[in-house]
């Protein structure tokens, strides 16, 4: 019957359309906005900032609380820097028009953004390690390198705004 079976490849068409749409839409939900991806780098490296400041903080103390300030903060260094490589996909610079303080060179010079944010991370490494020792005066030298290896990277990949816009 000519009429039940164009009845059941339109109820097909019409189920492959739902289903079809249905899965856009999750892939549509699923993909993290612009917007949130730098929101979110921008949370995770005010982490890394908050947890270096607290380390420097409690440095400057007489007595040091190595197991609740310094070791969990240093901990938080490792764990987010080894994604800060992963946090910059291409499309989340400046040109998205979304606010960032990252400058176009993160896409355009690469290599040089890896390796200064792989230096970076071989100095947390060594932080974290310095702190498991207690030693006061070697995890101060240790912070201070640390945060020029920090420093490195936002003198050429992180907009002068941000200091004026933000007070350290
Ligand atoms: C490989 C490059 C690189 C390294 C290494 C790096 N950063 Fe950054 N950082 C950036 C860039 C780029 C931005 C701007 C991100 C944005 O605005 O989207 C930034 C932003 C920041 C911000 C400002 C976040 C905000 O918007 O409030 C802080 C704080 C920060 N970094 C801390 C650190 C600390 C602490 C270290 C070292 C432990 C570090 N960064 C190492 C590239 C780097």
């Amino acid at each position: 019957m000519p009429f039940l079976r164009f009845r059941r490849g339109a109820g097909a068409a019409l189920v492959f359309s739902l289903i079809f749409s249905l899965a856009a839409g999750l892939v549509v939900q699923a993909a993290p906005s612009i917007k949130d991806q730098i929101k979110s780098r921008q949370d995770k490296l005010r982490d890394m900032g908050g947890a270096l400041k607290a380390i420097d903080d409690e440095l400057k103390k007489r007595n040091q609380d190595w197991d609740n300030v310094i070791l969990p903060n240093a901990q938080t260094l490792k764990d987010r820097s080894a994604y800060l490589l992963n946090w910059f996909p291409k499309g989340t610079g400046p040109e998205s028009g979304v606010k960032t303080y990252a400058l176009p060179p993160v896409w355009q010079k690469g290599d040089d953004f890896t390796k200064l944010g792989k230096a970076m991370q071989a100095e947390v490494a060594k932080l974290a390690q310095v702190a498991s020792g207690k030693d006061a005066g070697a995890l101060k030298a240790q912070a201070f390198t640390l945060g020029k290896s920090c420093k490195a990277c936002h003198d050429d990949y992180r907009s002068p705004d941000y200091e004026k816009e933000n007070e350290e």
